[in-house]
């Protein structure tokens, strides 16, 4: 067979299999040729390979005829801010991290098969980091400054058959700073191209809701538009299909209508499903929409929405109701970037990334504060996560530290079809469950802001009557008055989002009681809150006196809000819950020497730091026990070393090298008697010595062993040891997949451990390990968490922090093995191995 006939366009340099591709991409939204090379009726290709750029902006490189041929070949996902180097002077300045931004250029040449002649053809773009111009054939398409939503264009009229095509796009990431976080630059997010009949479900087409949801049958509404973009008019019969996911339809109608030529026609149609699985987050099971389109009894279009089937509720009094039950938000705040890769995210590292943030119990994401990738919101979908979904951080009023150079610019001009395409491409999705508006816009202080945010709810609303809206408020109760949020634009908001609730005076403890009882209807989220970061492995503020680095590592104080927090969170049902910032180290937002932001629980490698934990403790149920510092104090003998634990184990015991240091407990909620005076349940008789949610032993240090015996109703259930560890001797490297796709995308990370010759992660190694990498792979990043490092992320050498480092491969089109290889001299090194397929 044919490879070009099977695709919808052959790829000009560095083109590969295609079919290798299309089996292995995910695609969502449509289908791509079956395995028999059929051309089916609606085709949608990734267009993200083989790519000209350069950075810069050479005149005329619109024009087709333009000589590129000196331009660097690549593939999308593309973000060249992250290739650096950082520099204290780069205009993005700390809000950038500190990286390059400025112009670029990608061109690309395809061929389109004679079948698509009479085709309806879209190019689809899911977001470039910013100011992006298309050009088709030298024929301009228009400009679209927001860098963080998806748009696409219609090429239909402008492609030649049989003959090269060349698409051209210009960003312009130049006037700086543009974003407080780290944004990228580029084509930052996949791209495809869609060949549909001209009689199609249109773009973002359909949208699905459910009137009525019940363990025994929900409603299902299937909203399609239709249209007709041929020259004469059509019969159309609409049959849409719900499929479980087994493959079987479940249910499934019929409707026709006469949709006259360059019309389109809006469908509605009622379908029940009887026992439905229904979506959560422990099962998210997802169903599929299945609309064919039939024109004379030929099938032309068949379109798929993953769907699932819930009902989310935001109540005054008890909080957020996932399918009539209560669920807790137990929310992370992220930003889009994931270290080394910048902003060019594989979609294997948010998947690792997600996973990391499940173990860790929680199951909510604020995209803060603006739209993420489209292959981000189905993994939240398969993988449970509820989604409060924003769009903006600015809106008619810039924040100070971009100077008129953020989103404040394009506002007036492009705020409605910004928010109307994220609703578009977003609304089906059964994860998301609230929508933001923005975040701490200074507008909700100004008297104009209520009128614009009517303005947006009036677009949420009309595109989107299912979700509430919320906009993360930090200016609740702040002082000067004249500072303050306007009464009428809380009244305005669905859900009122608060950021940092604890900030002001009182509210410091009581939180959100004051709002609570002044406006009992209020339905309230914290939308933004401190979380327990810090720097991954550094214990430098242990002893203050020590070292000016306290502020970077451990902070006592911030662990007490944050627990007092949680315990007022889980206690009050109508708190619907919390997104702490954050749950993830970003780019960006930092002061030189950092670039980054180290306020996540998990550092920018995706390693686990000690605050992780704490939220394990209370997020999930299985027996959590986690001690930190490690305890390598030498010089340190005599001195007293805190020693913390968090759990959720009723006593801990400590014991150093084999004496016990006492037995300790907590519980929360604090179990007092039952029935009669003087009964006391097992829980509340269980050694408790403190109301806090950690354990803490003053320790005098001497080399050897600390060793945690955790017992639930007076079993051991858990026991952990930190020993002193001898000197680095050796790389242990680690791989998290046996197996990735050859699709030029699919990625495995491997975990870099300097150890001693125990075994025993060597706590301050910071040796520099060198990557050798066999194999059909590509070395596409290294990292080790420390956000003040200016080493490469595109090398192949790293040094370790605290122990460690990672390095992510990704696969080329070809099968095979990829071996890494981790040296580092005078360490014995180590090689791991993941098969590409
Ligand atoms: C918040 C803001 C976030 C981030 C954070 C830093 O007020 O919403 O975007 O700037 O502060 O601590």
């Amino acid at each position: 067979m044919d490879i070009s006939r099977r695709s919808l366009f052959k790829q000009a340099a560095g083109s590969v299999a295609f079919l290798s591709v299309i089996k292995s991409s995910n695609p969502v939204y449509g289908q791509t040729p079956d395995s028999t090379g059929d051309i089916r009726p609606r085709m949608r290709d990734s267009f993200d390979f083989g790519w000209k750029f350069i950075r810069g902006d050479p005149p005329g490189a619109q024009a087709p005829a333009f000589d590129d041929s000196s331009w660097r070949s690549l593939d999308l996902p593309h973000d060249w801010s992250i290739e650096g180097p950082v520099a204290e002077n780069e205009p993005t300045g700390g809000a950038g991290g500190y990286f390059p931004t400025g112009m670029g250029w990608y061109r690309k040449r395809f061929e389109l098969p004679e079948f698509c002649r009479d085709r309806k053809i879209i190019m689809e773009f899911d977001g470039i980091y910013q100011n992006s111009e298309v050009w088709i054939n030298g024929t301009y398409l228009g400009r679209r400054p927001y860098g963080y939503v998806p748009f696409f264009y219609d090429l239909t009229p402008h492609l030649s058959f049989n003959r090269e095509n060349v698409l051209a796009v210009k960003v312009d990431n130049s006037r700086q700073p543009s974003c407080r976080w780290y944004s990228g630059s580029g084509i930052y997010r996949h791209t495809w191209l869609l060949a549909t009949h001209p009689l199609h479900v249109g773009y973002w087409g359909t949208f699905v809701t459910f009137p009525r949801v019940s363990e025994d049958a929900a409603r299902v509404r299937i909203k399609t538009r239709v249209e007709n973009s041929g020259a004469d008019r059509a019969d159309c019969t609409l049959v849409s299909s719900i499929i479980d996911r087994e493959g079987n339809t479940v249910q499934s109608e019929e409707a026709v209508q006469e949709i006259g030529a360059q019309q389109e026609y809006g469908f509605e149609q009622q379908l029940a499903v009887n026992n439905p699985s229904l979506w959560s987050v422990e099962n998210p099971y997802l169903y599929t929409v299945r609309s064919t389109v039939r024109l004379s009894g030929e099938v032309v279009d068949e379109h798929d929405t993953p769907i699932g089937i819930r009902e989310a509720v935001f109540d005054a009094d008890r909080g957020f109701l996932l399918n009539g039950k209560q669920v807790k938000l137990n929310g992370v705040c992220l930003h889009h970037d994931a270290g080394c890769v910048g902003a060019a995210v594989p979609d294997a590292v948010w998947e690792r990334r997600l996973k990391i943030l499940r173990e860790m119990g929680c199951n909510a994401i604020r995209t803060s504060h603006n739209p993420y990738s489209a292959e981000f919101m189905d993994l939240c979908d398969r993988m449970g996560f509820l989604v409060m979904d924003e769009i903006f951080d600015e809106w008619k009023s810039g924040k100070g530290q971009l100077r008129g150079n953020g989103y404040s610019r394009y506002f007036d001009e492009w705020y409605e079809r910004d928010v109307k395409n994220l609703i578009y491409r977003d609304r089906n999705h059964p994860s998301v469950v609230l929508w933001s508006a923005g975040n701490e816009v200074p507008d909700q202080s100004h008297p104009q802001g209520a009128e614009i945010l009517r303005k947006l709810l009036d677009i949420f609303h009309r595109e989107d009557p299912t979700r509430p809206v919320t906009v993360g408020c930090d200016q609740i109760m702040s002082e000067p008055l004249a500072n303050r949020v306007r009464p009428e634009f809380l009244e305005l908001l669905d859900v009122v989002g608060y950021n940092y609730v604890d900030r002001w005076r009182d509210r410091k403890e009581k939180y959100y009681s004051d709002d609570r009882e002044a406006f009992p209807d209020r339905r309230v989220i914290g939308t933004e809150s401190g979380s327990m970061g810090g720097t991954r492995g550094d214990y430098s503020g242990l002893f203050p006196s020590d070292s000016p680095r306290g502020f970077f590592g451990y902070s006592p104080g911030r662990r007490m809000d944050v627990e007092q927090l949680w315990k007022f969170v889980r206690t009050y049902d109508y708190v619907s819950g919390d997104f702490m910032w954050t749950g993830i180290d970003y780019l960006g937002e930092a002061f030189w020497p950092s670039k980054g932001a180290a306020g996540g629980v998990i550092d920018s490698c995706g390693f686990r730091k000690d605050g992780f934990y704490f939220y394990q403790s209370q997020w999930t149920d299985k027996p959590v026990l986690h001690l930190f510092p490690h305890w390598n104090w030498k010089g340190k003998e005599g001195r007293f070393v805190p020693v913390t634990c968090f759990t959720n184990c009723d006593t801990v015991e400590l014991f150093l090298n084999g004496r016990s240091i006492g037995t300790k407990g907590y519980a929360f909620p604090r179990p007092g008697m039952e029935e009669r005076w003087g009964n006391m349940p097992a829980r509340a008789r269980a050694l408790r010595t403190t109301a806090d949610l950690h354990l803490s032993w003053d320790v005098p240090y001497e080399p050897g062993t600390l060793k945690a015996v955790g017992t639930k109703n007076g079993e051991a259930v858990a026991t952990l040891e930190i020993s002193t560890t001898g000197d680095p001797a050796a790389i242990q490297l680690e791989v998290d997949r046996e197996n990735i796709q050859a699709d030029r995308r699919d990625v495995a990370h491997f975990t870099v451990k300097i150890v001693d010759d125990g075994g025993t992660v060597v706590p301050l190694a910071d040796n520099e390990v060198t990557f050798e990498l066999e194999g059909a792979g590509k070395l596409i990043g290294v990292d080790n968490g420390d956000m003040r490092s200016h080493e490469d992320y595109a090398s192949n050498r790293r040094k370790a922090f605290y122990g460690l480092c990672l390095a992510i491969v990704q696969a080329t089109a070809d099968p095979g093995e990829i071996r890494l290889t981790a040296t580092s001299p005078g360490l014995k090194p180590s090689s791991a191995t993941v098969i590409a397929t």
